[in-house]
């Protein structure tokens, strides 16, 4: 690692590579949920705002900021100013926070493929996946015994996210193709299957019908830039680190579009994958659309499964299908989570990445088997919440602030418009400075009033403490990471940038 930065093999690997890290679990089951939920169609336009005012110009700013420093998150910062390193470290603490639980959902898919041969879920999928795969205990107090399935999944997981990752970016140029080329051809198979079903047609109109009247509420709102942030991998270091390791004079700005849209457009068409498939279920039930669908796992593990189990060809094919789709979903997301986190280190302290990355994926997988209990599905629940709520939402508003006021969101600008193939207007100083934080700010406070008035999921409060614990144990850790005095912090630009 020491000397010459590592290098993506061309352009489009790197475009590749973001558009893989945006698109994952998230796109399949929170999307089209989120869409039916706060308006249908409607929730189209809070979306796309938020895209544009938010997703994009911070999708800007971290392909800039890290093109420019040429580093992770932490290291990147610091050139900004020596005091912001923090922030940086911070993203990273927030994104491990999402690779020790997101692997365990994978895992659950490998376990899941192995059931869909023959159809192992049985008629009652609820009962299945609580009872007998994840065997729920009572609630978090109680994390009962490891569930060796899901650890075993859990290691296979961790061991292809290693696999990917230990040639190196040369490596990962190719591998990215892969990872976005396959799960794109199941989503089309998905939907030509899910539009072909009698009650598609249902299904789709409870999707996208659009319902005005709720974007008047500020909720529908957050929901929107909520799902952006989440969605297309921002404020978690991945695009920072992804961008520092482009060659000198690429472009930024159609990048940033082209990466964002791809990824709006592939949730919108997983949409079609999933609410055809549930005006199918409704109506082989005899149930209303409402009935049947239901939000983020359960979506997934539950409903979906009950689906395929009714579908009248070969329903063990498009099981196996579908928990493939989301693990080659999740794949290239989550090595996008464990990059920027190793490249903090190694950056920082000038560390061989030979054994950072194994050391990283061992406690990875080690501390992940917490969530592999049987309470840890609270627990994945509870993290989950905390990491995304408040942790992106902090670290997003951090970023505009750093960009925007201390090192100059004008002077970023001119550097975005030196290399890009199109320039961006004031605009995005607006975004940056104004919009994007104000939006985040209210959000953030919104989320910590109904975090106090009214805890979280119905868990008991110790519970809520020990996620408001783990929060501000991640900022405290931000501030020691930044603390401890690394090898190298203002070489490394290169020249003529
Ligand atoms: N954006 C990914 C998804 O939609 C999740 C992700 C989070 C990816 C953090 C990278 C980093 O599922």
């Amino acid at each position: 690692m020491n000397g010459q930065r590592a290098r993506w093999t061309s352009r489009s690997s790197f475009i590749i590579a973001s558009i893989g890290a945006a698109i994952g679990l998230g796109n399949v089951w929170r999307f089209p949920y989120i869409c039916y939920e706060n308006g249908g169609g409607a929730f189209l336009i809070p979306y796309f705002v938020a895209l544009f005012t938010a997703g994009i110009p911070l999708m800007i700013l971290e392909y800039g900021l890290g093109r420019k420093m040429q580093a992770g998150a932490p290291t990147a910062f610091a050139k900004v100013r020596k005091g912001t390193e923090w922030v940086g470290w911070l993203a990273l603490m927030v994104v491990m926070l999402i690779f020790l639980y997101y692997p365990v959902i994978m895992a659950w898919c490998v376990d899941y493929i192995t059931y869909a041969f023959n159809l192992g879920w049985g008629t009652d999928t609820a009962g299945f996946f609580e009872r007998d795969f994840l065997q729920l205990s009572g609630g978090p107090g109680m994390l009962g015994g490891i569930r060796w399935p899901i650890v075993i999944g859990l290691a296979v997981v961790w061991f292809a996210v290693y696999l990917c990752l230990f040639k190196g970016l040369k490596a990962l140029s190719k591998i990215v193709f892969y990872t976005v080329i396959i799960p794109w051809i199941i989503l089309v198979i998905m939907v030509i299957r899910g539009l072909t079903l009698p009650g598609a047609i249902e299904g789709l109109k409870f999707y996208l019908t659009p319902n005005f009247s709720v974007l008047g509420d500020p909720r529908v709102w957050l929901a929107a830039y909520g799902q952006i942030f989440f969605s297309l991998s921002l404020a978690m270091g991945t695009m920072i680190v992804y961008s520092s390791y482009l060659p000198r004079k690429s472009d930024i700005a159609n990048n940033a579009f082209i990466v964002s849209l791809a990824n709006c457009g592939t949730s919108f068409f997983a949409g079609f994958a999933v609410f055809s498939i549930l005006g199918y279920l409704a109506q082989a039930m005899g149930v209303s659309v409402p009935e049947v669908t239901q939000s983020g796992l359960g979506l997934a593990f539950i409903t979906y499964p009950t689906a395929i189990r009714l579908l009248p060809l070969v329903p063990a094919f498009f099981g196996i299908l579908f928990f493939l789709l989301l693990l080659t979903l999740g794949i290239d997301s989550a090595f996008s989570q464990i990059e920027p986190f190793v490249a903090g280190f190694t950056d920082k302290w000038k560390l061989n990445k030979k054994w950072v990355l194994p050391i990283v994926c061992i406690c990875g997988f080690l501390i992940g088997i917490v969530f592999t209990t049987r309470g840890g599905y609270y627990w994945l629940d509870i993290v989950d919440y905390f990491a995304n709520t408040f942790g992106l939402t902090l670290v997003g508003l951090l970023e505009c602030i750093v960009i925007g006021y201390v090192y100059k969101a004008s002077k970023m600008r001119e550097y975005v418009n030196e290399v890009s193939e199109f320039r961006i207007g004031i605009w995005w100083d607006i975004c940056i400075k104004i919009v994007t934080p104000v939006i985040l700010g209210i959000s953030f406070i919104l989320s910590v009033v109904t975090l106090i008035k009214e805890g979280y999921g119905g868990y008991p409060t110790w519970a809520t403490i020990v996620g408001v614990v783990i929060a501000i144990g991640i900022v405290i850790l931000s501030f020691v990471l930044m603390s401890i005095r690394g090898k190298t912090v203002t070489t490394g630009v290169s020249k003529g940038d």
